[in-house]
């Protein structure tokens, strides 16, 4: 089937599996995946290692707006990976640890950090045939991308998937602080004043709660062809 070169946008609350179902598609179509939360990973990771950030939680802003103009994070695709650098530095597995995620939210809030991670992620997505996740990838990054997803599913299985994820990773995490981290992040996401987590009003829902990948995947496809009229029998690859 002919997916046409369209920018497809993910949104959708921490660990719906965004990011599990971007590459799914971006692999199944020949598509560029860009994950829009592993800047800001990238953004709360430096912040951390430069002394930014206190104990409390404080984040030096001042110190951060300085430099944060002129932070080479950029994508690049190892192996069919697609992983974070910092300029030479490949900080992938870094910035997905709990650590990371309990400063992310906070530090993503600032409109500087905004502005720079938008502008950013518009550049890598020149030419298109782009899929993108995040919280504000349909309604600031690309409110006018041709596609846009928004994902959810029950608290509980989203907060074992991230467990179960973390485990298989060799981290040995605490299932009750997955879960707090998990609620505070929807929080703060939810409520912030610039660009927060909302539905794309044209954004087609799916709550993969019970769904599998392959059952997301012919998802995808018939919303792919009803909104673009393809009626030619879809050929997955599995
Ligand atoms: O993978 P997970 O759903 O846990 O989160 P993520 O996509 O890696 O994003 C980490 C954090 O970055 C989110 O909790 C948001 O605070 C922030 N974020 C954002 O503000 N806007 C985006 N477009 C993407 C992420």
């Amino acid at each position: 089937m002919n997916v046409p070169d369209i920018i497809i946008a993910v949104d959708g609350f921490s660990a719906t599996g965004k990011s599990t179902f971007a590459k799914m598609v971006a692999k199944e179509f020949g598509f560029l995946y860009l994950d829009s939360g592993a800047m800001y990973r990238g953004v709360t990771l430096f912040s951390m290692e430069n002394g930014m950030i206190a104990e409390d939680g404080a984040i030096d802003e001042a110190a951060l707006k300085a430099v944060v103009e002129d932070l080479d994070l950029h994508f690049r695709n190892i192996d069919g990976k697609t992983c974070l650098y910092l300029g030479e530095r490949c900080i992938e597995t870094e910035i997905r640890t709990l650590a990371v995620s309990s400063h992310v939210s906070p530090v993503s809030a600032i409109p500087f950090v905004r502005n720079y991670v938008d502008r950013k992620l518009r550049a890598f997505s020149e030419g298109g045939r782009v899929i993108m996740d995040g919280r504000d990838i349909g309604t600031t990054v690309f409110p006018n991308a041709e596609l846009k997803v928004f994902m959810t599913a029950d608290p509980e299985v989203r907060a074992l998937r991230r467990y179960d994820e973390m485990v298989e990773k060799g981290e040995t995490p605490v299932f009750e602080d997955v879960v707090k981290n998990l609620a505070e992040r929807d929080y703060i996401d939810s409520h912030r004043e610039t660009s927060p987590l909302r539905q794309p009003e044209d954004a087609f829902v799916m709550d993969n709660t019970h769904m599998t990948l392959h059952e997301e995947l012919v998802w995808c496809l018939g919303v792919i062809q009803g909104k673009f009229g393809i009626l030619e029998a879809p050929a997955l690859s599995w």
